[in-house]
């Protein structure tokens, strides 16, 4: 069977660490399934999905064992450009993620960078802006919007990709409460779109989004069972 997402035995040490953060990862998504992944801090679960999206190892270096695969295909077999095509990834910190002076431009870089023609850009940034309720700043400066509506630009940013595999870093951590009912609802249509998941996730009431919930242990992946402590908030 070929899986959106394969991971096989997969080991990661940072370049100057001692310690392998990854430590024997096993993992299959199916397609149109929604994955979370929970885990303690610092306890490699940002550095997963850096694997997820080749950041790791065509960007950061280190020492990679094993293999992960995107439909099958290994990742080291792919540049980033086509990687990006497949996998979009919304990071922990929405401010390593916007750069651009407003937020249509930011939305605009990627399709731009996939040679999307120029109609269909501006069709995905109404739609994606109307997604994240954010139309009215669509000429505003990323940098001037708060933390949580920064999130939703970084998000609205990875939508407008289309891509079928998406990968959520902690998300909802500064979204306030209407805006993660929000964007509960939208995973769960992209979800229903068939779109394959994987979210890492903080907060115990957002869980209930995933099909399936994972604990990322000692570098290892194993079932998470509720009530295990595992630096979890309830809001
Ligand atoms: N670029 C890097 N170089 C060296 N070490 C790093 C680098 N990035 C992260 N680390 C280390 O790797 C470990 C795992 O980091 P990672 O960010 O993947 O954890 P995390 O589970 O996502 O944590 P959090 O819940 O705080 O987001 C940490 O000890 C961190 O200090
Ligand atoms: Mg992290």
């Amino acid at each position: 069977m070929i899986y959106p997402i394969e991971v096989n035995d997969l080991y990661y040490k940072y370049e100057g660490n001692l310690r392998e953060i990854l430590n024997g990862v096993n993992l299959k998504v199916v397609e149109g399934e929604a994955v979370a992944i929970v885990g303690l801090s610092g306890c490699g679960k940002s550095t997963l999905l850096y694997n997820i999206c080749g950041i790791i190892p065509h960007i950061y270096k280190g020492e990679a064992r094993g293999q992960v695969k995107i439909w099958g295909k290994n990742i080291l077999d792919m540049k980033l450009p086509e990687i990006a095509t497949k996998v979009g990834i919304v990071f922990q910190d929405p401010d390593t993620q916007l750069f651009s002076p407003t937020v249509e431009n930011e939305i605009a870089f990627g399709p731009e960078n996939l040679c999307v023609a120029r109609e269909e850009i501006g069709l995905r940034i109404e739609r994606v802006l109307k997604i994240v309720n954010m139309e009215k700043y669509r000429l505003e400066n990323p940098n001037s919007l708060s933390g949580g509506q920064k999130q939703l630009i970084a998000i609205a940013s990875v939508l407008a990709m289309e891509t079928e595999i998406l990968l959520f870093d902690e998300i909802l951590s500064q979204i306030d409460h209407e805006g993660k009912i929000k964007i509960r609802e939208v995973i769960k249509e992209l979800k229903g779109e068939g779109k394959t998941i994987v979210l890492i996730e903080h907060d115990l009431d957002n869980l209930q989004i995933a099909d399936r919930v994972l604990q990322l242990k000692d570098g290892k992946l194993e079932e998470f069972k509720d009530g295990e402590t595992v630096g979890l908030n309830r809001a």
